[in-house]
């Protein structure tokens, strides 16, 4: 198969809105108008609690998995860097999703998904700053800003493909810069903090 169908593929992939698709599925309601009106396993967590946020969360994981897996076997390039194509294309897709006019989430479990396939001991450890940041903070953003740049840092130690830490730096900015209105409301004092009632503003 042509690598650009495959890459094509993967962003039509990553567009898949599975938050959107739960939260009509569950209560008929557009989560772009509820919570933080974020398309991501937080704000599904936030408007329709775990059980729902729970295999969100995993297929955006997959999303980005599947992609740079998958996708490598079913071309014949010899040239591993499309790959990483496949692994950016599903995060676009996800950022700004076909189906979604354009819109979507933040990136990270896809972009978590997509380095979980390419760079396991880098999203191990930024996993585990999200998890010790999260634990202090009580903010899924903060948490997940923290991974990013965690990623980037154990990206330049560990020993890793240039292409490789390139395109970690680009989606860590990436997932930071999509996290502005959070980093807003943080310097604001009013971003909401995991298991508080209050609602962000969309
Ligand atoms: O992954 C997105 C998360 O870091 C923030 O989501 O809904 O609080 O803007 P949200």
């Amino acid at each position: 198969m042509s690598p650009w169908l495959l890459v094509a593929l993967a962003y039509l992939l990553g567009s898949i809105p599975f938050s959107y698709i739960a939260g009509r599925m569950v209560k008929g309601i557009d989560l772009r108008e509820h919570g933080s009106g974020n398309l991501g396993a937080t704000n599904t967590f936030r408007v329709l609690g775990a059980k729902v946020a729970a295999p969100v969360m995993l297929f955006d994981v997959l999303k980005g998995t599947l992609p740079v897996a998958l996708f490598p076997h079913l071309e014949h390039t010899n040239d591993w860097r499309w790959q990483l194509a496949y692994g950016a294309a599903a995060i676009i897709g996800h950022v700004f999703s076909i189906y979604m006019r354009f819109k979507g989430g933040k990136g990270v479990a896809t972009s978590a998904g997509v380095f979980l396939g390419l760079s396991p001991v880098a999203l191990g450890v930024a996993f585990a700053v999200w998890l010790v940041v999260l634990k202090m903070t009580k903010m899924v953003s903060a948490s997940s800003i923290s991974g990013a740049l965690a990623l980037i840092v154990v990206l330049l130690i560990v020993p890793e493909r240039t292409e490789i830490r390139i395109l970690g730096l680009a989606v860590a900015a990436f997932v930071i810069f999509a996290h502005r209105s959070n980093v807003g409301r943080i310097l604001r004092g009013t971003e909401p903090r995991f298991g508080a009632k209050k609602e962000p503003e969309a």
